[in-house]
């Protein structure tokens, strides 16, 4: 399963980046207005910094709208995907970039049925929320395994990108049910690391070492 940061902070991208576990990043308005940067600079930064897909989202509502800027966005860097929301006119914008052969997310899914127009509309990713489903009393990991059964039932090719994930159990529940990508806040990223019997386990060891008098391996 590719893993992807949802972040817009420079600083916590390229931190993560040498382990190669980073596939690619998502940003949102919400995300690039919070690192207080400007959206083209800050896209053309992390396509610099990440060869796999970064996510940039139009802030457009009307399909003519979502093209200019989608395009505008595409021009950045070739692994620009453009993300659409899941609307009526943003399904159309879907449409005419894939006809175009430029990489779409379509974003804000919370249903099979708008994932599965998403796929219809060429889309390359589709972003079912599940945090924000979860918090709404809804079974979001349930959404991530219908999405995956309707699309190997038809062959669509759409990426399912699990996304609104808010903690390790989210990534583990993603990955058991056949998504093809997570994206991840960096703190999620850095939890999936640890584990306190790994913690627990490593103090033992270099105590049972260090209790001999050796120093290093000799
Ligand atoms: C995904 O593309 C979104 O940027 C993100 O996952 C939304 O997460 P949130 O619901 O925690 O804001």
């Amino acid at each position: 399963m590719q893993i992807f940061l949802d972040t817009a902070e420079i600083d916590a991208i390229t931190a993560r980046l040498d382990a190669g576990l980073v596939d690619g990043v998502t940003t949102n308005p919400s995300l690039i207005a919070k690192a207080g940067a400007a959206v083209f600079d800050r896209i053309a930064e992390i396509c610099d910094a990440v060869d796999g897909p970064v996510s940039a989202e139009v802030v457009a509502t009307d399909t003519d709208g979502m093209i200019a800027e989608g395009r505008r966005l595409a021009e950045i860097a070739p692994n620009v995907v453009i993300k659409l929301p899941l609307t009526g006119d943003g399904l159309i914008a879907c449409r005419r970039f894939a006809e175009e052969g430029l990489q779409t997310n379509v974003t804000l899914c919370f249903s099979a049925n708008q994932a599965l127009l998403a796929a219809k509309a060429g889309a390359s990713y589709i972003s079912p929320f599940v945090g924000r489903i979860e918090d709404a009393g809804g079974d979001g990991i349930g959404l991530l395994e219908d999405i995956r059964a309707i699309y190997d039932q038809y062959g669509y090719e759409t990426e399912i990108l699990a996304a609104s994930l808010r903690g390790p159990a989210h990534v583990e529940a993603a990955a058991l049910a056949g998504c093809d990508a997570a994206t991840i806040p960096p703190k999620v990223f850095d939890q999936m690391v640890s584990h306190a019997l790994t913690d627990k386990g490593l103090a033992a060891f270099l105590a049972d070492w260090k209790a001999t008098g050796r120093s290093g391996l000799d």
